[in-house]
């Protein structure tokens, strides 16, 4: 399966999310491959950081620009069980192209009304790419850095799941100091030492919605 990061706005918690779900994805015994599509590099600053902490970091990383996003992930996705691409928060030709190789888009989104408002030039550019592709992309939204509990988080819930094209999981990531801390160290939640549980929890939930609900996008409204 190809998983790809998407989303138009920065700092919504691609990178963090393809990490998480590339040793997740590691440590039930698969194959992975983290392309990192990004300029500013982010995955592979955390791999560079997890080389430092761990002999065998257990996944395969590589660095892919432009239109060879679509190329190599084509050329090398039989050696692997899984590919995780990590993409910048904007409309480039990498974000482009790992949507157009991809089998499943995940978008973070955090549950403030300027994040929900780029959410319309998202659809547009997925719609374009679902009627370029043969089979239909797979697109799963969730909230990401969401507040313990707040009137945001409902109302962010809610404008999602009136958006069928974005396949909204219910299934929420919290702002917790353990993502940014175990990310600084090359790590992801499940691997610090004295995790925290509700972390590890979360992503889990999430990571069972998106790896067993391979939902179509829903047809639009006759
Ligand atoms: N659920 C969370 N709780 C707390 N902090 C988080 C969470 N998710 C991400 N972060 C932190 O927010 C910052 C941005 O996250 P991240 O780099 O994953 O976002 P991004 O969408 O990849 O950003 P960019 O636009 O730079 O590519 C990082 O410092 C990360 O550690
Ligand atoms: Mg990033």
């Amino acid at each position: 399966m190809i998983y790809t990061m998407c989303g138009q706005k920065g700092g919504s918690g691609r990178s963090t999310i393809a990490e998480n779900l590339t040793v997740w994805l590691m440590r039930q015994g698969h194959d992975v491959l983290l392309v990192d599509a990004d300029d500013q590099g982010t995955v592979a600053d955390f791999t560079i950081w997890r080389e430092a902490t761990k002999d065998d970091i257990g996944y395969t990383m590589v660095k892919l620009d432009g239109g060879n996003v679509r190329k190599q992930v084509e050329a090398l996705k039989p050696k692997y069980d899984h590919v995780v691409i990590d993409t910048g928060g904007r409309d480039t030709t990498s974000q482009r192209a790992a949507l157009f190789v991809a089998d499943v888009a995940l978008i973070p989104i955090r549950p403030r009304s300027h994040d929900v408002w780029t959410l319309t030039k998202l659809i547009e550019m997925i719609t374009e790419i679902q009627a370029a592709r043969p089979l239909p992309l797979v697109v799963h939204t969730f909230l990401n850095c969401a507040d313990i509990t707040s009137q945001e988080n409902r109302e962010a819930a809610e404008a999602l799941a009136a958006m069928p094209e974005l396949g909204f999981l219910p299934h929420a990531i919290k702002n917790r100091k353990a993502y940014p801390v175990s990310g600084a160290k090359g790590l992801t939640v499940f691997e610090v030492e004295q995790p925290d549980l509700k972390a590890v929890a979360e992503i889990d939930t999430l990571f069972n919605a998106i790896t067993h609900e391979q939902a179509i996008p829903a047809a639009p409204a006759q």
